[in-house]
């Protein structure tokens, strides 16, 4: 009920400015204010939900009680713009600029090689930079911690914490080498390597030309704010909006008056449950109440029996508050605030611990919340208030389950929280586990207490609560009581095991899935707590000679009470040095900063959607089906045309030229083959008017059969994108006749989502002129953009030009899919002759666009004892989605690269495309080999069983060892291959390692430790000579600066800055005199899409050919006057009507295959490299912590080794994640449910390994690329499968203790659930296991 009287004025200040809003509109969040009111887009949108860190910039308040000024990071687009009454934001943009004053923290990310698409960069630096105002000198701990809360997908985060790390206290000493030996220590330098010492170095960036930080050149907090903030006004702030009113009172008794006359408005703290709420479900509160301003909400007293902490503390407070009192107290007070604490460490990221209140966090009562569980076995009480008074209430399981009798009244509001002291004999411990160990939400958690009687093991008192297994959390109560009075010992543990599956049972159909593994975490956080309660009794009872006999713990089993803890990586990276010859001037081999990252640091590159609005711009949202497979029997737009701003409903009958391919339409016509699928389009006046008025179209459908999801199901129904890909040698069928043993086995290996940070967008700008068309998209294509558009349009391709200046990652999902957004979008704006912008929200991204085609494979390997492979037949099918898009291309690549570096005589090959009702998949880095190569390598693990041998012994056995010709008959020679196989084994130590980890196992039961090596042959480029094509455009000016374009496009792999080492070498001249603009259709025609690894090298022959042909042009002035400058000898061709402009080209590579004949020679050459990691398993939880990992990777001689170690980094993560934790959920109905960063987990800063080197191999040269370079975007991600192996190499350790057979399905990702089921046990045998038959499963597997 908005409220019509006058708004206040809203007041806060920005970097310094001030701002002052008369209309606010409460609805609005701070991210849109700062990118459309304030054109401030240094701050990026990659999510909406709080979940990546994109979007962080800095709070400042002045805390009036403790007279000080507190600096936060916050997640800007869940800030309510109306919160920021009297606060100071600081954004990128206030931090420093590239034309004023660089701050060291953005001057060292970009320099440390910490930025590559640079999307997530202004979101790390404003991590960065507001722990540096807090702590100038943080610790690592603290540093990880800051980054905690931030994603990136290009970097693999090494480079960033490297950047971090060089601000840290601990940072004085070498943070080259993570062995804690500096590199420059004799030895430091591995003395294998091939290439001389002195040639290899380890520096990527020189830590002593940094700017120092000088904290007393920040912006001040103002001093109208700290006036404000010591003589607060009392009165109530009102903003009105058209829709929402807000309210912000100045006392708590206004508050409470508000609270009694709108008992129905939320009370609004940090906005991070109300927020998503109100985005992603639709929740609508007319009236908001803002507890900003009560500052009683925020007290916190110490008492003698515990501690009163106000609802209004953010969590980050309430974790300081918490730390302070454990140092304060002795250990037996303090358990319940150590388990918090714990929790509290990995609850989110640090940015929204920042703003999420503890009031908000309990009176959300998520089922994963990490504190209610603990504060519900604390005994915590809370305290209400209202206009009536006063009162408490326990936070127990009745108030946790909603019921009315146990809840708030709607007047009322959570004022503080007491949270008692634990006693002596009492223990509270914490459990949690995730897919990953931080910034995810729990699969389950649990909060447990125990009070013994003193000196004795008897049970006094008992309390278990559990979150995330159930729809609320969920309290043990009857077997807490039935288990008062037993001893602590195993007959108790076993009846608690008993009564706790009993009580907290989930039905086979939960929502969330993984029930199987929830129910065993149940049962497995008991027994740590068990054996943790124990231990602390054994501590006790060394004090009290005659106390009660306990029992003991076996050894063994000691393992299972550590946590892994979170840690920063180190390590080394190696690469080789220029030679000593090459020129000062020369910058190829050199590890030359990204052209973009000075600018990605102060958020001064432009982005797609940075492009300041248009006059008369609309803005575009999609509709997409809602059903798998249906026919569409009507679309009613009326009621959304009627809309307020809306403009029109852009249909497939809207379409001039062609709607798409016939088998991939732009928009469906009269079917829907998938949830997801585009029907139609709604352009409005605003972003917020286009997506209300999607809601209003109906859409009416007639579902159709049959639909299909699974590969399964797909091979039943015959369902095919094309026809079968076969590649055979030697006899299969003959060999397998004479093997001693045979394997068969089948790998599952699910999809990927590309998640690049910035999701798809495009601005399509009509021209008033001949139906020109300027489009501004975010693609890794611009020229298939281009000709979609022109046919959508039937318009020649010369009236439209694309524009690409730079993509915020692409990975391959933006090769085909802009070109629909494109035409869609190029669509609406001839329809309506306005300027049209599309930028994709992320669920829809993810939803929408499809990604890596996840894979189901079937394996038969015949092997002698020896290890030998003779016959290896596999047969695989990949989920191809609705549409053909690339799915036959990546069959193909598929069967091409499955042999990988093994030389095997008896092969066949098969793959298959399947149709399904899913959105069709697509490009991903790898191009199917990452997913391909995992059956070949499963094989090899499996002889390996079988042969009792271990697997590197088969892997060596069997590799490639001279000269050959794969399996399409083309000749190679693998001793680079076998380089990198020697180095990785020596670099990494590998065998004494192997020998570490099996003594460690012997000695440890719940834990396991795991090691595996994989060495990689991976060809690059495309299979067809046309698709290597590449042209570049050359100009120089009369002034001597010279512009360079060329057909790549940058999406952070660092293009542009390969392509000017290049010309700079060829012209001679530095890179500061080179520029390159963008990426245009008008400048390079018809050009290849920057994919397959192979852009950097054709588009460096195109621009090498284009210098050259300059050059040869400027030889007679140059040699007329040698001593001449470059300026002199431009300024004597233009005299001379010398052209100063060139096209360079390149014609491609040799590339063709024969499928009917299974040869050809489809590669212009191949990647080789090796990975070993080493990992430990917690099989009681199924969590993982990688320990190391060792790359060599062979880039031929680098343009740019830190480009290219930043490529092998980022590309091994990536590759980590789609083998461990990226798991894509679909519903029975085929609607996918990961849509965001909260369901869909990619690494984190805190998933990489503790010791990650990579070293790039020396002296190897391939004549036949430019400088002898090899491309590395994508070789990497296979690499990550060695994080894979080591975790089944542990878990096969595991079950080999456990007596269990050792070969078991295998399944990417290797997911926390995947490992904790396969460490097969006493408590997986308790749990009840469900008939799949009997209920519909909340989720279904597609691979
Ligand atoms: C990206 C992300 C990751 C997260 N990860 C985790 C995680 O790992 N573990 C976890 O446990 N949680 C997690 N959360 C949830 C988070 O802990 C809660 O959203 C948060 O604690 C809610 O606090 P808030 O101040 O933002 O509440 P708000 O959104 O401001 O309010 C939430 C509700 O509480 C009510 N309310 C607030 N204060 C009071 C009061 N004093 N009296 C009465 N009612 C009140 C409001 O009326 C509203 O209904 C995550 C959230 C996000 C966005
Ligand atoms: S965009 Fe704000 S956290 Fe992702
Ligand atoms: S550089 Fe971090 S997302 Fe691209």
């Amino acid at each position: 009920m908005p409220c019509p009287s006058k708004s206040d004025d809203l007041v806060f200040f920005v970097s310094g400015r001030k701002v002052i809003e008369r209309n606010v509109d409460p609805e609005v969040t701070l991210l849109t204010f700062l990118r459309k009111n304030l054109r401030l887009t240094g701050t990026k949108y990659a999510c909406g939900r709080g979940g990546c860190g994109a979007c962080t910039v800095m709070v400042s308040k002045y805390d009036p009680v403790l007279a000080k000024i507190r600096h936060f990071s916050v997640t800007a687009c869940l800030v309510p713009i109306c919160s920021l009454y009297g606060n100071a934001v600081t954004t990128v943009e206030g931090v420093g600029s590239i034309n004023t004053r660089l701050h060291p923290v953005q001057e060292r990310i970009a320099k440390s090689h910490g930025t590559q698409c640079g999307f997530c960069t202004p979101g790390m630096v404003m991590s960065m930079y507001t722990l540096l105002r807090n702590h100038p000198q943080p610790s690592e701990e603290q540093l990880t911690e800051a980054l905690g809360g931030n994603l990136c997908r290009c970097t693999g985060y090494r480079p960033i914490l490297a950047s971090g790390r060089t601000f840290c206290v601990e940072s004085n000493g070498c943070q080259q080498r993570g062995t804690g030996k500096c590199c420059l220590d004799p030895g430091g330098n591995d003395s294998s390597s091939v290439g001389r010492e002195s040639d290899i170095c380890t520096e990527l960036f020189a830590e002593d030309e940094f700017q120092p930080l000088d904290p007393t050149q920040e912006l001040i907090f103002p001093p109208e704010l700290l006036r404000m903030a010591e003589k607060p006004e009392k009165q109530t702030l009102t903003f009105h909006g058209e829709r929402v009113t807000w309210i912000s009172p100045g006392t708590l008794k206004d508050l409470l008056e508000l609270k009694a006359k709108h008992p129905e408005a939320p009370l609004i703290l940090g906005n991070t449950s109300l927020g998503p709420a109100m985005k992603s479900q639709g929740h609508f509160h007319p009236i908001l109440l803002s507890a900003a301003r009560i500052s009683e909400l925020s007290v916190v007293s110490k008492t003698s029996e515990g501690l009163i902490i106000g609802a209004g503390c953010s969590l980050a407070q309430v974790k300081d508050i918490l730390a302070e009192r454990v140092s304060e107290l002795p250990e037996e007070k303090t358990q319940t605030y150590r388990a918090l604490l714990k929790q509290l460490k990995s609850l989110a990221g640090q940015q929204i611990r920042n703003m999420a209140s503890l009031g908000g966090h309990i009176i959300s009562r998520h089922c994963y919340s990490d504190l209610n569980p603990i504060l519900a076995v604390g005994n915590t009480t809370l305290n209400l208030i209202s206009v009536e008074g006063a009162r408490q209430m326990p936070l127990n399981e009745r108030f946790l389950a909603g019921l009315a009798s146990a809840d708030l009244k709607p007047e009322e509001i959570l004022e503080s929280v007491y949270v008692p002291h634990s006693h002596a004999w009492e223990f509270v411990s914490a459990f949690r586990q995730a897919q990953c160990q931080q910034n995810a939400l729990a699969d389950v958690n649990a909060g447990m207490r125990v009070l013994l009687k003193e000196g004795t093991g008897t049970i006094e008192d008992l309390s278990i609560s559990y979150g995330g297994a159930g729809a609320v959390m969920v309290s043990a109560q009857k077997s807490c009581q039935r288990l008062i009075g037993r001893p602590w010992d195993e007959l108790m543990l076993e009846e608690a095991c008993r009564l706790l599956l009993e009580e907290v049972s989930l039905p086979g159909w939960a929502p969330g899935g993984k029930v199987e593994f929830k129910r065993t975490l149940v049962v497995s956080f008991f027994f740590k707590f068990y054996l943790e309660v124990l231990q602390e009794l054994k501590k006790l009872a060394k004090f009290m000679p005659d106390s009660h006999h306990y029992p003991e713990i076996p050894d063994g089993f000691l393992s299972a009470l550590e946590d892994f803890p979170i840690t920063g990586p180190q390590g080394v990276q190696r690469y080789q040095s220029v030679d000593s010859h090459q020129s000062l001037q020369d910058p190829v081999g050199r590890p030359i900063v990204h052209l973009s990252g000075l600018k990605h640091a102060t958020g001064e590159a432009i982005f797609c959607d940075d492009i300041p609005t248009m006059d008369r711009e609309l803005f575009m949202v999609l509709v997409t089906s809602t059903r798998a497979h249906a026919k569409i029997i009507s679309i009613d737009s009326s009621e959304a045309l009627e809309l307020p701003g809306v403009v029109d409903v852009i249909t497939a009958e809207d379409i001039p030229g062609t709607n798409g391919a016939e088998d991939d339409k732009l928009m469906a016509v009269d079917e829907v083959l998938c949830v997801g699928h585009i029907i139609c389009a709604v352009v409005a006046e605003t972003n917020v008017q286009a997506k209300s008025a999607i809601e209003k179209i109906k859409i009416t459908y007639e579902d159709i059969e049959p639909v299909i999801f699974t590969i399964n199901d797909a091979i039943k129904h015959n369902s095919f994108l094309c026809p079968e890909k076969k590649l055979e040698q030697g006899n299969i069928e003959e060999a397998f006749e004479k093997v001693d043993q045979i394997v068969e086995g089948e790998v599952h290996v699910g999809g990927q989502e590309h998640f690049y940070m910035e999701t798809q967008r495009v601005l399509v700008i009509p021209k008033a002129e001949d139906k020109e068309l300027d489009i501004y998209v975010s693609t890794q294509d611009p020229s298939h953009v281009q000709r979609t558009v022109s046919s959508t349009l039937s318009i020649p391709i010369n009236r439209t030009t694309c524009h690409v200046k730079r993509v915020g990652g692409g990975f391959g999902g933006k090769v085909g899919r802009p070109a629909v957004f494109g035409a869609i979008a190029a669509v609406g704006a001839t329809k309506t002759g306005r300027p049209i912008r599309l930028v994709l929200d992320r669920e829809d991204d993810m939803l929408i666009t499809g990604g890596r085609h996840p894979l189901f494979g079937k394996y038969k390997v015949g092997f002698m004892n020896s290890g030998r492979i003779k016959a290896l037949d596999i047969e695989c099918f990949i989920n191809g989605g609705c549409m053909l898009d690339d799915s036959e291309q990546v069959t193909e690549f598929l069967i091409l690269k499955l042999e990988n570096a093994y030389k095997i005589h008896n092969l066949r090959f098969r793959g298959r495309a399947c149709m399904t009702n899913l959105p069709s998949n697509t490009a991903f880095r790898g191009f199917g080999f990452p997913q391909g190569t995992l059956i070949t390598e499963s094989c090899i693990t499996a002889v390996a069983a079988k042969c009792g041998l271990l697997p590197e012994k088969i892997r060596e056995k069997n590799m490639y060892k001279t000269v050959d010709k794969t399996i399409y008959k083309q000749a190679f020679s693998p001793e680079t291959l076998i380089r990198c196989w020697n180095e990785c084994l020596d670099k990494s130590s590998f065998h004494s390692r192997r020998m570490q980890v099996e003594e460690f196992n012997k000695k440890n039961y719940w834990k396991k430790k795991g090691i595996a090596i994989v060495p990689m042959k991976f060809s690059v480029g495309f299979a067809a000579t046309s698709y290597h094509q590449a042209a570049a455009l050359v100009h120089i000016y009369t002034d001597g600066s010279v512009l360079v374009t060329h057909g790549g496009n940058e999406l952070g792999q660092g293009i542009h800055t390969k392509m000017l080492q290049v010309a700079s070498r060829e012209l001679k001249i530095p890179m500061s005199s080179m520029h390159i603009c963008e990426t245009s259709t008008a400048t390079v025609p018809n050009t290849i899409a920057t994919a397959a690894s192979i852009g950097s090298d054709v588009n460096g022959r195109a621009v090498q050919n284009a210098c050259q042909i300059l050059l040869k042009r400027l030889e007679p002035i140059i040699k007329k006057n040698p001593e001449g400058t470059w300026e002199d000898w431009i300024e004597a061709a233009f005299e001379q009507r010398i052209s100063l402009s060139a096209t360079g080209y390149f014609r491609g590579y040799k590339a063709f295959m024969d499928w009917e004949k299974g040869e050809g020679d489809p590669f212009p050459y191949y990647v080789y490299g090796a990975a070993c990691s080493e990992i430990e398993i917690d099989c009681l939880t199924g969590a993982h912590k990688k320990i190391r990992t060792d790359i060599i990777m062979d880039a031929g001689c680098s343009l740019n080794p830190a480009i290219d170690i930043g490529q092998v980094e980022g590309s091994f993560i990536q590759g980590m994640g789609l083998y461990t934790t990226e798991e894509l959920k679909y519903s029975p109905e085929g609607v996918l449910y990961s849509r965001g960063p909260d369901e869909y987990k990619i690494p984190t800063i805190t998933d990489i390994p503790e010791e990650f080197n990579v070293s790039l191999l020396p002296s190897s040269q391939t004549p036949l690329t430019i400088y002898s370079s090899k491309g590395l975007g994508e070789s990497g991600m296979f690499l990550g499968s060695s994080v894979f192996f080591a975790i089944t190499d542990a878990v096969a350790a595991a079950r080999r203790e456990r007596d269990i057979a050792e070969d078991f399905t295998v399944k990417s990702p290797a997911t926390p659930e995947w490992i904790r089921m396969a460490c097969a046990d006493r408590f997986t045998e308790m749990i009840p296991r469900d008939d799949l038959r009997t209920f519909k499963p909340w989720s279904i597997p597609i691979a």
